[in-house]
């Protein structure tokens, strides 16, 4: 496993709960680039309504790196959606950078997740009929900026793809593709990396060198990523992990381990059973 930086308490692998759902923050000073409030989502109302969220408090630091993890249900995609300010929450607050983005309009939302959030997608969601360096200029473009080559050049060798910034997405293997994704997510330096489940379409191999990758994003770049994955190997990647349960958030752990996960998320499936 990678080593990397993290805070010193609590001990490796250990779960904490959160009953108030307050997530341990980094030293004062440094505000959030994320943070949710009471985030509540419903769909549908009355007896038939589902809450995919009910009350999600959570605050993420720049430079940190935290897997979002829970039983298939527990609100993790919804989670995400509402963080990117993809939906807007049935209650509760996101504030991004600073900004409460919660009542803002569909076209301010949309400008800034243009601007200050990068995707990352287990399908890639590439352009089919653009290069790599294309697709990696993309976000500068929908928001009206052009793209510099130098800096589309200089992500395409970060990542690893110098050599095929010309190429089309069917010459590319998943891993390269998903390397093309992660350049792209970098290219406006946005204030967060979404990743849904960014390994779930890769091999073992392939996708230890994608992590190893959003790893170095962190601690080279000082980028800030949330990751959800159902997989413990890839959570150990993480500083921290966060668990969803019935779209509450039933704990965290620092400095996850792949074993301290999998027995975590054991605990979870039992008491959803
Ligand atoms: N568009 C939707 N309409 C109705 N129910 C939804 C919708 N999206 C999600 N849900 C429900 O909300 C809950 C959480 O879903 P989701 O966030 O996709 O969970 P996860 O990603 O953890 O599997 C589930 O019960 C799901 O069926
Ligand atoms: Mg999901």
């Amino acid at each position: 496993m990678t080593s990397h930086p993290t805070p010193a308490s609590p001990p490796a692998g250990h779960p904490t709960s959160h009953p108030t759902s307050a997530w341990p923050g980094r030293p004062a000073g440094h505000g959030p680039v994320l943070e949710v409030r009471e985030l509540t989502r419903t769909y549908g109302a009355g007896a038939g309504g589902v809450a995919a969220l009910s009350g999600v408090c959570a605050a993420f630091h720049r430079g940190t790196f935290t897997a979002v993890m829970g039983p298939s249900g527990s609100g993790k995609s919804t989670f995400l959606t509402c963080a990117a300010g993809l939906e807007p929450p049935t209650s509760g607050r996101v504030v991004i950078d600073g900004a409460d983005i919660t009542d803002w309009d569909e076209d301010s939302r949309t400008r800034l997740r243009r601007e200050r959030i990068g995707f990352v997608f287990q399908s890639f969601h590439l352009m089919p009929y653009l290069s790599a360096a294309q697709n990696v200029g993309l976000p500068l473009r929908l928001a009206g900026r052009r793209p510099k080559p130098d800096r589309v050049r200089g992500l395409l060798e970060r990542v690893g793809l110098g050599e095929r910034a010309g190429h089309l997405p069917a010459a590319m293997s998943g891993g390269q593709r998903q390397r093309v994704a992660i350049a792209r997510a970098l290219v406006t330096d946005p204030a967060v990396i979404l990743a849904d489940e960014p390994t779930g379409a890769l091999d073992t191999t392939t996708a230890s060198s994608v992590l190893d990758l959003l790893r170095a994003c962190v601690d080279e770049l000082g980028q800030t990523v949330v990751m959800v994955t159902h997989d413990p190997v890839a959570a150990a990647y993480a500083d921290r992990v966060l668990f969803l349960v019935d779209g509450r958030v039933a704990g965290s752990m620092s400095r996850p381990t792949a074993a301290a996960v999998a027995g975590q998320l054991a605990r979870l499936d039992e008491w959803v059973a």
